[in-house]
């Protein structure tokens, strides 16, 4: 007998887990970030360059049901960042803006927790507080990166624009204006200019 909830057949259909975080299907795509992919990120360059440069810092998977840079469509994603540290430093990802800074996204907590940092274009710079559950919305003109800052991995979904796109340069080139470091055991949004008192 049918199940009277069974879904329709999908060829290029995407399962969520939710309790994992997790995407299924032959549609999903996925990229690894490992330590030597992040050059002159973290703070200590030396302890980054000291730890095994094959380390996976986060990975992503992600769904493009339309075509990049087409408008009016929207991706789904899924980060998982892994526990651990560069010096005081948390495992973070690169972050970015996007290159169209008119569009947003949604970034909503599965597991684990964690800081969103988020920059203006005055490179001001604050945090949200990362926990399972919680929903977080970036406007189209901040730069946006997630840190990990608890023993477990640190996995959230995401959803953005088609044409979004990403501007990385300004990151690698001018960093955040705070980073998120270990201060007495505790994460702390550390401004950068006071890094060094
Ligand atoms: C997409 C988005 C996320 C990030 C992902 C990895 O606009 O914000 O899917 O791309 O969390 O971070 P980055 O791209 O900074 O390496
Ligand atoms: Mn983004």
């Amino acid at each position: 007998m049918a199940m009277p909830f069974e879904l329709p057949h999908q060829a290029d259909g995407v399962t969520l887990d939710w309790q994992t975080g997790t995407m299924i299907g032959a549609a999903v795509q996925q990229s690894r970030k490992p330590l030597k992919d992040l050059a002159g990120i973290f703070r200590d360059e030396a302890r980054r360059k000291q730890a095994d440069p094959d380390t996976t810092v986060y990975q992503v998977q992600w769904w493009e049901p339309a075509a990049t840079g087409s408008e009016g469509g929207l991706f789904w994603g899924v980060t998982t960042i892994f526990p651990g540290r560069v010096g005081e430093e948390y495992f973070m990802t690169h972050g970015h803006f996007h290159a169209n800074r008119t569009r947003a996204e949604y970034y909503g907590t599965v597991q684990g927790e964690g800081m969103l940092v988020l920059m203006n274009a005055n490179r001001q710079t604050w945090s949200e507080r990362m926990v399972p559950g919680s929903l977080h919305y970036i406007d189209g003109r901040n730069a946006h990166r997630t840190v990990n800052t608890g023993d477990t991995p640190l996995i959230f979904w995401a959803c953005w624009p088609t044409d979004a796109g990403y501007d990385y340069t300004t990151i690698r080139e001018k960093g955040f204006g705070a980073r998120v470091l270990s201060v007495n055991g505790k994460p702390a949004l550390v401004p950068s200019h006071a890094e060094n008192l």
